[in-house]
């Protein structure tokens, strides 16, 4: 079996595991797929350093190799707060409103990308299989070809791909997309995000697509081109249902909300989560349903993130300002409707809120996946499950159809989902919860991480 060589702006180094809500979903699905078949995970440290070195800090765990390099407090600003996080992040989520064209930082993005080339081509062999993640890094193929990397080479597109009429706003989107091509396999969380990808591809590279193979032939190079929707790790999710942390947590939520209906929401705290929305629906909810106010808690976890970037730091202001309204207008001495916590936890105390939690509220505007839907469903009681509401912009919507779906931007739309989830009889929880419960179960980390090694080997 050839070594798999994962490569990541954001590995999730044994010494400093972060908070399951805070690192995203890429963290932990990676962790999961190199623990199984072992290897070495390349990327940042996630540490600042005026003069970097260039050679990666190593360090193994198990059977793991975790190589990485600082980057300079400017690759930081222009790479990835600035050319991944406010141009292509936004632009991909389809926010072309808060969407930053500066040359300065496109030429950051650059030069980190071929940083990252350079530090991780000597540590590849010539029987391994590189594997790229993620819009950080959409060059790094081309930039490992240069340097005469021939090995096996596939990426993984983590978030959405958007319309050819959004990507057509970027200056130079040509020169980003046919980096793509430097690839074999490129991998997509969803169809709806590959047939854009196929799109553009006909509409501005000329490119001959085979829908059937999902190859993408350009000037006589084909690379494949699939949906492959990322899983869970479920099998240790259920296992870790059963920990004292878990149940610890369950019984916290539990006793903290007595006869109360709990409902949760877990999002790093991005404005693609479509939080302030949510927080409309929930008062929306109340405001139709005033007799139903102490029903219902809802528990918001929201982790802080990239809080450098001015409209992350508008998205905070504007979700403290509403649960602040929401708070302020409906609490009482021995009632408070909604609980908004920015700190991180870990995954068992997460299974543990997701298990006490009768609803689960997961509304993106743009979402490539969503994990929390996946986790939440998998952490339910078979016996008495809780209702997932999902929007129907999240990748796992295409997946994850029994969910009651939502349109995330209409607050009547998710008041009126909440209502139904209060009221849903057992054997209709029941009914919706297995064929999600049996998808998550088999559509899983492993199963994701063969399909798409298997096309690479392929
Ligand atoms: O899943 C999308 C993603 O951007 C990952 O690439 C990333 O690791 C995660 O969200 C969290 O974001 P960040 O690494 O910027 O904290």
């Amino acid at each position: 079996m050839s070594r798999l060589v994962v490569i990541s702006n954001r590995v999730a180094l044994p010494s400093a595991h972060g908070a399951a809500g805070a690192q995203g979903g890429l963290a932990g699905a990676l962790d999961a797929a190199l623990k199984a078949r072992g290897g070495l995970w390349f990327g940042w440290s996630g540490q600042e350093h005026e003069d970097p070195s260039a050679a990666p800090a190593m360090q193994t765990r198990d059977s793991v190799t975790f190589a990485t390099i600082d980057l300079s407090p400017q690759d930081v600003e222009e790479y990835y707060n600035g050319y991944a996080n406010e141009t292509i992040w936004p632009l991909f989520h389809y926010r072309l409103d808060l969407t930053k064209f500066e040359l300065e930082t496109g030429r950051g993005y650059e030069r980190v990308n071929e940083r990252f080339a350079a530090a991780v081509a000597p540590l590849v062999g010539p029987d391994d299989i590189v594997w790229v993640h993620d819009y950080h890094l959409i060059p790094l193929g081309q930039n490992l070809r240069r340097r005469g990397i021939r090995n096996r080479m596939g990426f993984f597109l983590h978030i959405p791909w958007p319309p050819t009429r959004l990507l057509v706003s970027l200056p130079f989107h040509q020169r980003l997309v046919r980096t793509l091509l430097d690839y074999d396999v490129v991998g997509f969380q969803c169809d709806e995000w590959l047939t854009s990808f196929q799109h553009y591809c006909r509409a501005e590279l000329g490119a001959e697509v085979n829908e059937t193979t999902g190859a993408v032939t350009v000037e006589g190079r084909t690379t494949i081109a699939r949906a492959y929707p990322i899983g869970i790790d479920f099998d240790h999710l259920r296992a870790l249902a059963e920990t004292g942390e878990a149940r610890q947590m369950a019984q916290r939520v539990l006793s903290s909300t007595r006869r109360r209906t709990a409902m949760i929401g877990v999002d790093r705290l991005d404005y693609s989560k479509g939080l302030p929305e949510r927080m409309d629906g929930v008062a929306r909810f109340f405001d139709r349903n005033p007799d139903r106010v102490g029903e219902l808690v809802f528990i918001q976890i929201a982790p802080p993130s990239r809080e450098a970037i001015g409209s992350y730091q508008q998205i905070r202001a504007l979700l403290e300002q509403k649960t602040g309204q929401i708070n302020g207008a409906l609490s009482r001495v021995d009632l408070v409707p909604v609980r908004y916590v920015n700190q991180g936890h870990s995954l068992a105390e997460l299974i543990g809120v997701y298990r006490a939690s009768k609803i689960g509220l997961v509304t993106p505007l743009r979402d490539g996946m969503n994990l929390v839907a996946k986790e939440y469903v998998a952490a339910q009681d078979p016996g008495d499950p809780g209702v997932l509401i999902l929007s129907r912009f999240a990748g796992a919507a295409q997946q994850l159809d029994d969910a009651l779906l939502i349109n995330p931007h209409s607050p009547d739309d998710i008041a009126s989902a909440i209502r139904d989830a209060l009221d849903m009889p057992l054997d209709e929880r029941i009914a919706r919860w297995r064929p999600m419960f049996e998808c998550v179960r088999d559509q899983n980390i492993q199963n994701w991480t063969a399909d798409i090694l298997r096309d690479l080997e392929a």
